[in-house]
């Protein structure tokens, strides 16, 4: 069932759990997914960066991969298709007109004012096709699909102005993570994490998901976060499982039976995530 954030959300926010969001790549690893969600009931957000909507051939491909499996599978849980770090409004518009049910408008390197009037701008349009929106304030650190930054850690007031001035339905506030794998422990800053949840009452979302410890996951859920993004990890053990297959079977060459070889270090990966976030039976 292709919905928007809204309910899952909510009802994360409400029920301290967290709606997993896995980046997919291809056909293949959003259809390992899928079926690893349905399995356990879980429900999902399919997160697509704008260098995984080119890989996949544009917003379209993108929107009929997943609807028609979404079909042909028979997936009955709550599952939304979300642009990751939409960079621009254009990209935004893009992603809604070919039928993504949620936004996320990074308008974080500007100055607050400029963030928030960049995101008002999407969120209008959104609402009118009920897309939900997410929004960043502050800078994740790392790198995604090549693009690297400082960790800018977001400010109390920041947020409670983005959010004041704008119909976010979840917002990112950078509080000490990073996009890929950490050099060292991840220090999140989790007292301003709860400050800014208590003020605002909005789901809050936990990027650069991969490398933290699960501690500090059941602590941030604890403190607000309602939806956690995950990408390098499934890369990783995709990656992994896909070496020792090559390595073992060297005169392979059909390409389903090598993607194949990370469908259950991914599967696996899923449910893991799906266990540890307490999203399990919430589809
Ligand atoms: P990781 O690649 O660190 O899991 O982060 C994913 C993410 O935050 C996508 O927006």
């Amino acid at each position: 069932m292709l919905v928007n954030m809204n309910e899952m959300l909510i009802k994360a926010f409400k029920e301290k759990y967290a709606v997993p969001q896995f980046n997919i790549n291809n056909l293949e690893w959003t259809k390992f997914i899928l079926e690893e969600c349905q399995q356990n009931n879980s429900p999902v957000i399919l997160g697509v960066s704008e260098g995984a909507v080119k890989y996949f051939g544009g917003y379209k491909t993108v929107t009929a991969v997943v609807r028609s499996l979404i079909e042909e599978l028979k997936i009955t849980v709550p599952v939304a298709l979300h642009l990751d770090h939409g960079s621009s409004v254009e990209s935004c518009v893009k992603a809604i007109a070919s039928g993504f049910t949620s936004v996320m408008i990074d308008a974080s390197k500007y100055p607050i004012e400029e963030n928030i009037r960049i995101t008002n701008e999407v969120v209008k349009i959104a609402k009118k096709y009920k897309i939900s929106v997410e929004a960043e304030v502050g800078a994740v650190g790392g790198a995604e699909d090549g693009v690297a930054n400082e960790i800018k850690f977001a400010t109390i007031e920041e947020c409670q102005e983005l959010v004041k001035k704008t119909n976010i339905d979840c917002l990112a506030p950078a509080l000490g993570s990073v996009h890929g794998l950490y050099k060292g422990e991840p220090k999140l800053n989790l007292a301003r994490m709860m400050e800014i949840s208590t003020i605002l009452s909005i789901p809050l979302v936990l990027h650069g998901g991969t490398g933290i410890p699960d501690e500090t996951i059941k602590e941030s859920i604890k403190c607000g976060i309602s939806k956690i993004n995950i990408n390098t990890e499934l890369q990783v053990v995709w990656a992994l499982a896909v070496r020792e297959f090559l390595i073992l079977y060297d005169k392979e060459y059909d390409p389903r039976k090598i993607i194949n070889a990370g469908q259950s270090a991914i599967k696996k990966a899923v449910l893991d995530k799906i266990v540890l976030f307490g999203s399990y039976n919430k589809g």
